[in-house]
C-alpha cells in the first residue's frame, strides 16, 4: 500500500514565491505525501480557508513561513485514512476524521495530506466532511478566547458575564456567538447590516452595525459593559474599546497590530485592571474533539459561506482575501 500510494501522483494548489494573491496559486501534480512516523495518510473530503492562509502567502510570516517553496497551503482539512505511518496507534484506514496540518506544513489544497495523529480526531456520521473542516483553525480559536482568556465556562456554570464578539459574522466570530451562548453569557456581535438576522440567529442577544455611529463605538444597546472582548475584526482603537468595558475587561485581540502590542505592554506595566490581551492558538486535540462533538450533538454548527472544487480554489482564495465571507470558506478535491 506505502509503495503504491507513494508512487502516485495528485491533484494540489500550491505556490512557489511570496505575494500574488489568487493568481499566485499554481495547479500542479504532485506526488502523494508518505505518511512519517506518527503521521496518517488522508484523502481529502474538505479543506476550509483563514486568512492566515493568504497572510503567510503575503510574506506577513517571513521567513518562518511558508518554510520552503512551493508551499501547498492550508492546514484544515476533513478526509478518511488511507494509509497511517509507523507508530499510530489511534486510526485506520477507513477512519472519518478532522485534522489541524500546522502552519509549517500545510497541504491541505490537494487531493491527499498528511497528518500529525496527535493533531487528528474521529468524525462521527453525523458531521459532515465540510462542517469538519470548518472548525480546526477558527473553532478553536474561539474556544481558546472564551474559555482561556475570557474565563468562560462552556458548561453554563460559572459567573454570568457580559461578552462582546466584533465581527461576529466571520469564520472565528460565527463559532465565538455560538460557544459564548453556551455559557453563561450575555452576547453583544458586532456585523454588517445584512447579517444581523444571521448573527441574532446564531444566539447574539444584541447586535450592532460596525457601519452606524453607535456600532462603531461599540456602545451595548442595554447599557452593559463588556467583561470581555473577543476581537475578531480589525483597526479598533484601544481608546473606542476602554469606555465600554467592565472594571476588569479584557480585549482579547486576534490580529494584534504593533499598537496592540504597545497597548498589552503598558496595561500590564501600569497594573491596569483594564487588559489587551494578544492571542495566538495553540492547537490541542481534545479541543478539537470536543468541538466535534458540540456539532455531532447538534449544540454548535458550521455556517458555510460557499464552496468551491480544488479546480477553482483560487476563487475561495480570492474571498478569502475580499474579507467579506459570512462563515468559512471551504474548497472540496
Ligand atoms: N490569533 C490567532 O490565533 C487567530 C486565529 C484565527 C483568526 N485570526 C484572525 O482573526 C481575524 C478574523 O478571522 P476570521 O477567520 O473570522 O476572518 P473572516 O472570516 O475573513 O472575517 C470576515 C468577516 O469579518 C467581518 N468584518 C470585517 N470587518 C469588520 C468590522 N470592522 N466589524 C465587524 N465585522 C467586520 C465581515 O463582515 P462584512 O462582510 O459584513 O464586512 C466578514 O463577515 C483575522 O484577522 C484572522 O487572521 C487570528
Amino acid at each position: 500500500m506505502a509503495a503504491a500510494m507513494a508512487s502516485k501522483l495528485m491533484h494540489a494548489v500550491q505556490y512557489d514565491s511570496y505575494g500574488g494573491g489568487a493568481s499566485g496559486l499554481k495547479h500542479a501534480e504532485v506526488p502523494v505525501p508518505t505518511p512519517k512516523k506518527g503521521d496518517i495518510l488522508l484523502k481529502l473530503e474538505a479543506a476550509s480557508l483563514n486568512p492566515v492562509d493568504w497572510k503567510i502567502q503575503k510574506g506577513m510570516f517571513r521567513p518562518l513561513l511558508p518554510r520552503k517553496f512551493p508551499h501547498i497551503p492550508v492546514t484544515d482539512v476533513a478526509g478518511e485514512v488511507v494509509e497511517v505511518g509507523q507508530g499510530v496507534q489511534k486510526f485506520k484506514p477507513g477512519d472519518k476524521v478532522v485534522a489541524f496540518l500546522t502552519h509549517t506544513n500545510g497541504g491541505g489544497l490537494a487531493e491527499f495530506a498528511a497528518a500529525s495523529e496527535s493533531l487528528t480526531v474521529a468524525r462521527p456520521p453525523e458531521v459532515s466532511a465540510a462542517d469538519g473542516a470548518g472548525l480546526p483553525v477558527a473553532g478553536l480559536t474561539a474556544h481558546q478566547a472564551l474559555t482561556q482568556a475570557a474565563g468562560v465556562k462552556l458548561d453554563g456554570s460559572g459567573q454570568q458575564k457580559n461578552i462582546l464578539i466584533t465581527a461576529a459574522s466571520g469564520g472565528v466570530g460565527q463559532y465565538a456567538v455560538q460557544l459564548a451562548k453556551l455559557g453563561n453569557t450575555h452576547v453583544t456581535a458586532t456585523c454588517s447590516a445584512r447579517n444581523i438576522e444571521f448573527v441574532k440567529s446564531l444566539g447574539a442577544d444584541e447586535v450592532l452595525d460596525y457601519k452606524t455611529p453607535e456600532g462603531a463605538a461599540l456602545n451595548s444597546p442595554s447599557g452593559r459593559k463588556y467583561d470581555a472582548v473577543v476581537h475578531c475584526a480589525t483597526g479598533i482603537p484601544w481608546s473606542t474599546f476602554e469606555p465600554n468595558l467592565s472594571a476588569n475587561g479584557k480585549v482579547i485581540d486576534l490580529t494584534p497590530s504593533p499598537s496592540a502590542f504597545a497597548t498589552f505592554a503598558l496595561k500590564k506595566l501600569t497594573f491596569s485592571k483594564k487588559q489587551l490581551v494578544p492571542l495566538f492558538m495553540s492547537a490541542k486535540s481534545e479541543n478539537l474533539d470536543y468541538l466535534v462533538k458540540l456539532v455531532k450533538e447538534g449544540k454548535l454548527k458550521t455556517v458555510i459561506d460557499s464552496k468551491h472544487p480544488l479546480s477553482k480554489a483560487e476563487d475561495g482564495w480570492a474571498k478569502s482575501i475580499d474579507g467579506h465571507a459570512t462563515g468559512k470558506i471551504i474548497v472540496e478535491p
